[in-house]
């Protein structure tokens, strides 16, 4: 199994692509914490993971905050004794946040909060964890808008997701000889959730985004997973400080 015994703390867990993150991570021999704003949420994957035999915790976290951030990694320490993996995957796209000029203060502040300073605080925890042991995993979830413009704008989370690849290489330089590899991944639209809430409100925004894809669809979770798979395993031993597009091609169509 391509995770055996990893322990493997996904943010975000409870829902969207970072729940079948987790099947698929346990289903490849991961020991999983699920760290979940929503105690509900999070305890679903938990017991999603158990019943197709895998193994899986859930650790209620806002991300945001620093404390939760702390009890998180601690969670992964308490119940598996390591942390191999920080799967930096929580991330809000509030319908607010347009355009810099009509976007509101409060908004702005919330994506940064969420999406920026959380994995900050995850990475903040785990990493001296991760160089104590000699060996992890950063995966830091972006997005292709941090890669592009875009005429229906989402300034805070596109400046959000743009931080993050930024941080990414930080990481990897800092902590590349201590054996603690960072990357992320730059999903294109995937159809979650997260997505799909705002785009069936929003037909010609769902159509723009449909026809600008090569593929002429949108992603499934587990295409995006299948990327976090390979960067959490030892596959990826000597990968650091990439940002990996999985799109469709969404993000090299000029017309
Ligand atoms: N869906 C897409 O098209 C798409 C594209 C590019 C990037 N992304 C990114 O992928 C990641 C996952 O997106 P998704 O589509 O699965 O989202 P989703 O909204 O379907 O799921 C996100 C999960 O994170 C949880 N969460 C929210 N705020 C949190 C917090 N403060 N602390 C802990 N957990 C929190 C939610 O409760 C939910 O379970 C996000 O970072 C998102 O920005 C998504």
């Amino acid at each position: 199994m391509r995770l055996a015994d990893k322990v493997c703390v996904i943010t975000g867990g409870g829902g969207g692509m970072g729940r079948v993150a987790a099947l698929m991570f346990a289903q490849e021999g991961a020991k999983v914490v699920v760290a979940e704003v929503s105690q509900e949420a999070g305890d679903g994957t938990v017991q999603a993971v158990t019943d197709a035999g895998g193994q899986a915790s859930a650790v209620e976290t806002d991300v945001s905050k620093e404390d939760d951030a702390r009890a998180m990694v601690q969670h992964a320490i308490d119940t598996y004794g390591r942390i191999d993996v920080l799967y930096n995957n929580a991330g809000i796209m509030p319908a607010a946040d347009h355009s810099v000029v009509d976007t509101d203060v409060a908004i702005w502040d919330k994506v940064m909060a969420v999406n920026v300073r959380g994995v900050f605080l995850g990475c903040k925890f785990a990493i001296p964890r991760m160089v104590e042991q000699g060996s992890g995993s950063i995966i830091n979830i972006a997005s292709f808008v941090a890669l592009l413009g875009c005429s229906v704008p989402q300034d805070a989370y596109t400046s959000s997701k743009g931080a993050i690849l930024s941080l990414t290489r930080s990481l990897a330089v800092q902590f590349g000889p201590n054996g603690v590899r960072s990357n992320a991944i730059c999903p294109g639209p995937v159809e979650t959730p997260l997505l799909m809430d705002w785009l069936v409100k929003d037909e010609e925004a769902k159509r723009i985004r449909l026809a600008r894809n090569p593929t002429g669809r949108f992603g499934k979770p587990e295409e995006i997973v299948n990327m976090a798979l390979y960067l959490a395993s030892d596959e990826s031993r000597w990968t650091n400080g990439a940002s990996l597009v999985v799109d469709g091609g969404i993000s090299v169509n000029y017309f």
